[in-house]
Parts: C-alpha cells; structure tokens; sequence
C-alpha cells in the first residue's frame, strides 16, 4: 500500500512511522512527505529516509483551492493508496476530502469527540479531567469528527500543565498511531458508517 504523509513541524508521529517501517514493521511503501511549511522538521526526518517531499507553501498560492490542487495533483502523481495526517496544521476543505480517492488518516491528541481542534491538551487540563489520550480516525469533511480508529488513554495528573500533559500523550500517539496503520495495511478494518470494526487475529 502506498502511504503519502503531510506533516507542518516537528515530525515526530512521521518520525514514529518512519522507525517501524525500517524495522520491517509496516507493509506501507511510503512515496512521498508533502508540507505546507518549508521549513517543517519533518522534512528533514522524510529525507533521511530517502523519502521524496514537496513543499506546498500557503503563501506562493493565490488561494486555499490553487493550493490543494497542487496537492491533489502530487497525491495522485505519486500513487498514494493512504493518506496520513501527521501534525498538518492546515484544515483540509470538503472539496479537498470529496476529490481524494483514498482513505485519510489522522491522529488527535484528545480522546474525542472530546476536545476537537486547537490545543486539545490545554483543554483538558482547563476542563479537569481525569484521564485523557488520543485518537486516530479517519478525516471527513468535519473538524475532527471522522470514524475512530483506534483510542488509547493517559491519566491526567492535577499538577500538570498542558505541556507534560502533551509529553505524555505523544508518547503513546506514537505507538497507536504505526498500529493504526498496519491494521489499515493489513486489511483489519472494516468501516460499517461511522463504526470502525477492527478484525483482530483470533
Ligand atoms: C501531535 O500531537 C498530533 O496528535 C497532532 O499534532 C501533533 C504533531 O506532532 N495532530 P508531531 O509533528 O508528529 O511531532
């Protein structure tokens, strides 16, 4: 299955992806690393990997559309098969999401629908709650609000600040979020509507 990534900063869920893939442990062919940002680390990491990136700055388009166009154009050049949203920092349009022909993979650090959008871990310190993770699903045309794939819990201690609380999650953002995949990879899941079936070994 070819796998095409976008990613606006540090990379560390590409990084993630990128390490278990050279173990031998993700059946993914990835083809390409696409960003909005030209100086995202996540580029670096793509290109050690001897990976191909393109860059696709917002500000070297007249609007969102000519942008995403671009984008599209590489997506389907490339023959990407799966898309995976890893920290892209630009919200995708319904045009964009109707006009991709595969699956579109992104992980949030919530436990949603609980804190959808901007500073998930903030909100949850802010709101007090107990425990917390994050959630791979796949994008629709909503603002974090597609099909869950898979959620995997942290607690949230009352001493924390939303930055230990982010350490914390990210951490397990990078194990669920090469699972997710793999199942993807493998042909384990099942999408029923809005209910994601995974078919586990028995
Ligand atoms: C992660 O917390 C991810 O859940 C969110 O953006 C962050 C990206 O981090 N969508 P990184 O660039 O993968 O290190």
């Amino acid at each position: 299955m070819k796998a095409a990534v976008l990613a606006s900063g540090r990379g560390s869920n590409l990084q993630a992806l990128l390490d278990e893939w050279q173990d031998g442990q993700l059946p993914v062919e990835f083809v390409g690393v696409g960003s909005n940002k030209i100086d995202a680390e996540a580029l670096t990491r793509a290109e050690r990997f001897g990976i191909q990136v393109r860059t696709f700055p917002r500000e070297s388009y007249a609007d969102n559309s000519s942008q995403e166009t671009d984008i599209l154009n590489w997506l389907e050049v490339i023959g990407t098969e799966l898309l995976i949203l890893a920290g892209y920092m630009q919200v995708l349009s319904s045009d964009f999401i109707r006009r991709a022909e595969y699956p579109i993979l992104n992980i949030h650090p919530s436990l949603l629908p609980s804190f959808p959008g901007l500073h998930p871990q903030k909100q949850a310190v802010e709101y007090g709650v107990k425990v917390s993770g994050c959630t791979v699903h796949f994008v629709d045309e909503g603002m974090d609000s597609g099909p869950i794939i898979l959620q995997e819990t942290v607690p949230v201690f009352a001493e924390d600040d939303a930055d230990q609380l982010a350490a914390r999650i990210l951490k397990v953002e990078h194990t669920i979020y090469p699972e997710a995949v793999r199942l993807i990879a493998n042909g384990k899941i099942k999408r029923e509507g809005r209910r994601v079936i995974v078919l586990r070994d028995s």
